[in-house]
């Protein structure tokens, strides 16, 4: 089902633009979105039609394309992407949908050698994106002009050996929309980090609400009592929301900080964790002993999400499986309060509460959502007011 948001959103009485019945704002004190956000296939649908296409969305680490020919797939929104690695090197982002038929060019991780091969009818595309080949091509008539007919290409910007694509082509330079995460993350080296643990699991909720949760500190003391709760000191928690990016910083207990820190790490970097959250999708943490974790969420139905997690090291390989043992435990945990959130929020009773000062980085994902959807129904609804908080 494709649904325009521009044509299934309203202006309301009081001259709020809506969709499906939901004010395309936050309220009063940037109080939670309402349930039906969760549940609404026209929310889905504008969700992946504008939101994602018009960000910066995370695709993968530009070592699983290190060589020419090396590709990985991804899907941002609706649209199908694939990254290159050309030979001469650079990083490219395609539409991963052949001109002719719209097949899928490539699926997964791989290499294809110096051409992608349209697995339908067998047009042949260089690492470039131009039409090489076509098959019994004397049979078009008219004739095809092949230079009219490559793939589309995208935009692409890498930040600390992470990939990034912008479908839209018009979102702010990777380096601005990362505000000051790149700072705040920059003693951490991650660029030069080990690739370490990869988990790709499916979780039955909405990704919004996977959303919500992880980037939540309230639920640190409960849902994570027995994993990580212990290790860090809950009462230091600070939090500060941005624009497209917002930040935690959670000290760790003397007894769980290294003895060592990693060395070029300072402050906050170098007490406990740094969970720097970018919108829409992807949460980049780093930790005082020289490692990260990168998690992101990509929507897979109405009520579906795949969640991944790529753990990143300086340190030997037995500390990152350690590491990984506790992160498998610590999504296992999230997932099923994301799966006892999905099955609640369609209740007719149900209105969503107060927001805690530890739920404070929710506001830059529901906020910017909702200015974008707003955006795309093709009017603004207005400033919306900027939280309180402190900068870590
Ligand atoms: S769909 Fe790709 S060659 Fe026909
Ligand atoms: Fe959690």
């Amino acid at each position: 089902m494709t649904v325009s948001v521009r044509a299934e959103s309203r202006i309301d009485a009081g001259g709020t633009q809506t969709l499906d019945g939901v004010a395309l704002t936050l309220g009063p004190d940037n109080s939670p979105m309402p349930a039906r956000a969760y549940t609404s296939p026209a929310f889905y649908e504008a969700e992946l039609e504008t939101v994602f296409p018009s960000s910066w969305v995370f695709v993968g680490h530009e070592r699983w394309a290190a060589q020419p020919g090396d590709f990985m797939a991804e899907t941002v929104g609706s649209e199908p992407v694939v990254v290159v690695r050309g030979l001469d090197g650079e990083l490219r982002a395609y539409s991963n949908v052949c001109p002719h038929r719209a097949s899928l060019l490539a699926e997964g991780r791989g290499n294809c050698g110096r051409r992608l091969v349209c697995p339908y009818h067998g047009w042949t595309f260089d690492l470039d994106g131009r039409l090489t080949g076509v098959p019994r091509r004397r049979l078009f008539d008219p004739p095809i002009d092949p230079a009219r007919l490559g793939l589309r290409p995208l935009r692409l910007d890498t930040w600390e050996g992470l990939v990034f694509v912008n479908v839209s082509g018009d979102a702010p330079a990777l380096i601005d929309y990362l505000e000051d995460v790149p700072r705040l993350l920059g003693g951490h080296q991650i660029a030069g980090m080990g690739l370490g643990a990869f988990l790709d699991d499916p979780i039955a909720a909405n990704w919004k609400l996977v959303m919500d949760n992880a980037i939540c500190d309230y639920h640190l003391s409960m849902v994570h009592r027995s994993s990580i709760a212990a290790l860090v000191d809950l009462d230091g928690v600070r939090d500060r929301a941005g624009a497209t990016t917002a930040v935690a910083a959670v000290p760790w207990t003397a007894s769980a900080r290294p003895a060592e820190p990693w060395p070029t790490l300072t402050g906050d970097a170098a007490r406990g964790s740094l969970g720097c959250y970018v919108f829409p999708n992807l949460h980049v943490i780093g930790f005082p002993t020289g490692g990260a974790t990168v998690m992101w969420w990509t929507p897979t139905g109405i009520a579906g999400t795949r969640a991944r997690v790529l753990s990143l090291s300086h340190q030997p390989d037995d500390d990152v499986r350690a590491g990984a043992e506790l992160l498998a435990a610590v999504q296992r945990e999230d997932f099923d309060v994301c799966e006892r959130m999905q099955r609640g929020i369609r209740s007719n009773g149900f209105r969503p509460g107060p927001r805690h000062g530890e739920e404070l980085r929710i506001v830059t994902f529901q906020r910017r959502l909702m200015e974008m959807l707003a955006t795309a129904a093709g009017e603004r609804t207005g400033p919306t007011p900027r939280p309180a908080g402190g900068r870590p």
